[in-house]
C-alpha cells in the first residue's frame, strides 16, 4: 500500500485514494487491480493531444469508381461469393462504443429507430448481413465486439430477439479493453469512490481483443475480416462484390468509400501518406487540398471513409505487434467530485484515450478504395438530432424502401 501511495504521488494522482479506507475489502481489491493495470505511458499523453497532427507527404490514392465496379461486377461477385462459401470471410461488428453523442446509456445497437413498429439498429445490421448471405448461399462467422460496460446488455438483447434470425452457432462475442480517463489537467477521474472512470479504448484494438478472446478458434479458414461500425444502418456487410474486387486487386485491405459532396464535408478521406494508404481527418486536409479538383471537375481528395473495411488476416497477423497511435480525445465524462457526488457534464470535461481502426490502414501497407452509392449504403446514427442522426437515418432507410 505504501508503494502504491508513492507511485500515485509520483504521478500526481493521490486524489483517487479519497475515501479508500472506508471501502469494502472487495472493492479495495478491485480498485487496486484497476490501478495496477493503468498504462501510465498512455495517461501521460494527455499533455500532447496535438502530437498526432504531424502528417507526411499526402497524395491522392487510386481506387475503383462506381463505373469501374459496374463493368466487372459479375466477375467480382463470383470470386467474392466463392470466398464466402469457403469460409474465408468473417464479419466483425464494432459495438463496443459508448454512443455518448446519442445520449443513451444502453448499447447503441439496441436503439429502436422504428416509427410504427420497433426497428432496432442491431436488427438492421443483421438483416443487411443476411442479404449477402442469401445471395452467396452461406453464412459467415459474425464476431461482435462489446465492451466491459455493454457486454451483458448486448448479449441479453440479441438472445431475447433470437439474434434476429442469424444462426447462433456463427456468432461469437468478444470484449474490448478499457482505458482510464483524465480531466484537462491530467488528473484521473473516478466514476465512484474506489472505481476509476474507465471507458472502451477505441475501435483500433479489435484485432488484439478478438485474438486474446480466441473468438476465431472455431473458424480456421478465415482469410479476410470485414470490419464495420454498428451505427450505419445501411451498412452492407460481407458484400461479395467488395470482397471479390479486393481479392483481384492483390491489396492487403479494401475500404468502402463514398464521394465527398463538398470540400468542407466532415468525413475522413482515404489518400496516400508517404506512399502508404492513410485516412486523413477532414481538419487535417489543407484548404488547398480539400478544394483541389481534377480536369473533369471532381474533387481530387474525395474518397470519404464510412467505417467498412476488409482486412487480410495474414497481414493482420504480421502487424499484430506494431503499436497503433493513441488518440487523446475530448469527451463528456461523468465522474465524482471531491465530495463524492456524481457530476454529469454538459460540455467536454476531459480526455479519453483511444486507438482507431483507421490507423490500421497504414499498417496494412496497401488499400483499395471501393466506391459505393452514398444514399444506398451510408446512414450513420451518431447524434440525437441534425446531421447523422436518427432522423436523417430514418429518411434514408425509407428512401431505400424500408418500412419503419
Ligand atoms: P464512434 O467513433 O462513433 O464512437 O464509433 P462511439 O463511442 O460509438 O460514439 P460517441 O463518439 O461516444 O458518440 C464508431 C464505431 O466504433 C465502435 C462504435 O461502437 C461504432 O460502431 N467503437 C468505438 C468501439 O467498438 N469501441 C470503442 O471503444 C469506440
Amino acid at each position: 500500500m505504501k508503494q502504491l501511495g508513492s507511485l500515485l504521488s509520483d504521478k500526481g494522482q493521490t486524489h483517487i485514494l479519497q475515501g479508500f479506507d472506508e471501502l469494502s475489502a472487495e472493492r479495495k481489491l478491485s480498485f487496486l487491480s484497476e490501478i495496477e493495470s493503468i498504462d501510465w505511458d498512455t495517461v501521460a499523453l494527455w499533455r500532447h493531444p496535438e502530437d498526432l497532427s504531424g502528417k507526411g507527404k499526402i497524395e491522392p490514392i487510386e481506387g475503383l469508381s462506381l463505373k469501374d465496379i459496374e463493368t466487372r461486377r459479375e466477375e467480382y461477385f463470383a470470386l467474392g461469393a466463392d470466398a464466402i462459401r469457403k469460409g474465408k470471410v468473417a464479419c466483425v461488428l464494432l459495438a463496443g462504443g459508448q454512443g455518448t453523442r446519442l445520449g443513451s446509456d444502453a448499447p447503441k445497437g439496441t436503439y429502436d429507430i422504428g416509427l410504427s413498429h420497433p426497428v432496432y439498429i442491431f436488427e438492421m445490421q443483421i438483416s443487411n448481413l443476411l442479404q449477402s448471405c442469401k445471395a452467396c448461399g452461406a453464412y459467415v462467422p459474425l464476431f461482435i465486439m462489446t465492451s466491459e460496460k455493454n457486454d451483458p446488455g448486448t448479449q441479453a438483447f440479441l438472445r431475447e430477439h433470437d439474434y434476429f434470425g442469424y444462426p447462433k452457432e456463427y456468432i461469437r462475442f468478444f470484449k474490448q479493453e478499457m482505458a482510464p480517463s483524465v480531466d484537462f489537467m491530467g488528473k484521473l477521474l473516478l466514476e465512484e469512490r474506489g472505481k476509476l472512470a474507465l471507458s472502451p479504448n477505441g475501435n483500433g484494438g479489435w484485432y488484439s481483443s478478438l485474438k486474446r478472446a480466441k473468438a476465431d478458434e472455431d473458424f480456421p479458414d478465415i482469410e479476410w475480416y470485414n470490419v464495420y461500425g454498428v451505427d450505419n444502418v445501411l451498412q452492407r456487410s460481407a458484400d461479395p462484390v467488395f470482397v471479390g474486387a479486393t481479392i483481384v486487386s492483390g491489396k492487403m485491405s479494401g475500404a468502402k468509400v463514398v464521394r465527398k459532396t463538398q470540400p468542407q464535408e466532415k468525413v475522413g478521406v482515404l489518400c496516400l501518406e508517404n506512399g502508404k494508404p492513410s485516412v486523413i481527418e477532414y481538419y487535417e486536409l489543407t484548404e488547398e487540398m480539400a478544394n483541389m479538383r481534377a480536369a473533369d471537375g471532381s474533387l481530387v481528395y474525395s474518397f470519404g471513409v464510412i467505417l467498412n473495411y476488409l482486412l487480410s488476416a495474414r497481414k493482420l497477423e504480421e502487424i499484430a505487434q506494431e503499436r497503433i497511435p493513441v488518440h487523446v480525445v475530448k469527451k463528456k465524462i461523468p465522474h465524482i467530485d471531491e465530495r463524492g457526488e456524481t457530476v454529469r457534464p454538459e460540455t467536454e470535461n476531459g480526455y479519453k484515450f483511444e486507438t482507431l481502426i483507421l490507423d490500421m490502414i497504414r499498417l496494412m501497407g496497401t488499400c483499395l478504395p471501393f466506391e459505393v452509392v452514398r444514399e444506398s449504403e451510408f446512414a450513420p446514427i451518431k447524434n440525437k438530432e441534425g446531421i447523422d442522426s436518427v432522423e436523417s437515418a430514418r429518411a434514408l432507410l425509407q428512401r431505400n424502401g424500408i418500412e419503419l
